[in-house]
């Protein structure tokens, strides 16, 4: 059977993250997290005083960085982590500060050329699953299979809480909503490559699915991807 590219594509907090992840495992495909990608070079602006206490960002010097800034991924006990010039950065980049901030590092263009460049080669020999806000629209838009996750921000706040528990962060649900909420805004609202759901893809609102019926329905629609690609009317 022929190796296919997965796009999921959706707003912050929508699960798509755990579902790539699993598909990635259930099928043998290598998992990319775009979304670690603007994390660790927003942890790296941070880390060199290009974000200000106040947010200022200094577009600039972060561009200038780029060069110096090396992200990969390392296969661990649960998954894999996401390394900054070599340094596990998993924890923190997941930490409030980091997504405070990194909706603006992301609407930078040269961040996100940069960033894209490095995520197609990930991709060039396929097999691979990854997920972010434009893989399908710009990244891959020739994936074969490409879905577009969606559900209420209340109930996306709901599941970021309960995910920064779990890592025993301190934080409360007012503060993660805002941040949702905020994001969503910026994210769609960016001139350079904004969220929006390619042409070609899968919609799915996920609020009252439960992490089974999602599994399942996205194994369904692999499994068709593969066939199709494979020029087979079988599903194996
Ligand atoms: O999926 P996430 O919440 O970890 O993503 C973090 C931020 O990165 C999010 O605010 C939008 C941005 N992002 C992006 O612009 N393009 C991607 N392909 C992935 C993430």
């Amino acid at each position: 059977m022929k190796k296919i590219i997965v796009a999921i594509d959706g707003y912050s907090s929508s699960g798509k993250s755990s579902m790539a992840r699993r598909l990635a495992a259930e099928t043998g495909y290598r998992y990319i997290d775009s979304g670690a990608m603007y994390r660790a070079v927003t942890l790296f602006a941070m880390r060199h005083d290009m974000i200000g206490p106040d947010g200022a960002v200094d577009t600039e010097a972060i561009i200038k960085s780029l060069p110096e800034i090396e992200i990969d991924f390392r296969p661990s006990a649960n998954g894999q982590v996401t390394l900054l010039n070599g340094e596990d950065v998993e924890n923190e980049i997941r930490e409030l500060p980091v997504s405070n901030n990194v909706s603006p590092v992301s609407a930078i263009p040269e961040v996100r050329h940069a960033l894209v460049a490095k995520q197609q080669a990930f991709g060039r020999s396929r097999g691979i699953v990854m997920d972010g806000r434009d893989i399908g629209s710009t990244v891959f838009p020739d994936a074969e299979l490409k879905i577009f996750v969606n559900a209420s921000a209340q109930t996306r706040a709901q599941r970021r809480l309960k995910e920064l528990i779990e890592k025993g962060v301190a934080t409360n649900f007012e503060e993660i909503l805002a941040n949702v909420v905020h994001r969503d805004h910026i994210d769609t609202t960016r001139a350079e490559s904004p969220l929006r759901m390619a042409e070609d893809a899968i919609a799915l609102d996920n609020s009252n699915m439960t992490i089974e019926q999602q599994d399942k329905w996205l194994l369904e629609q692999f499994n068709i991807a593969v066939a199709k690609a494979s020029g087979s009317n079988t599903i194996s």
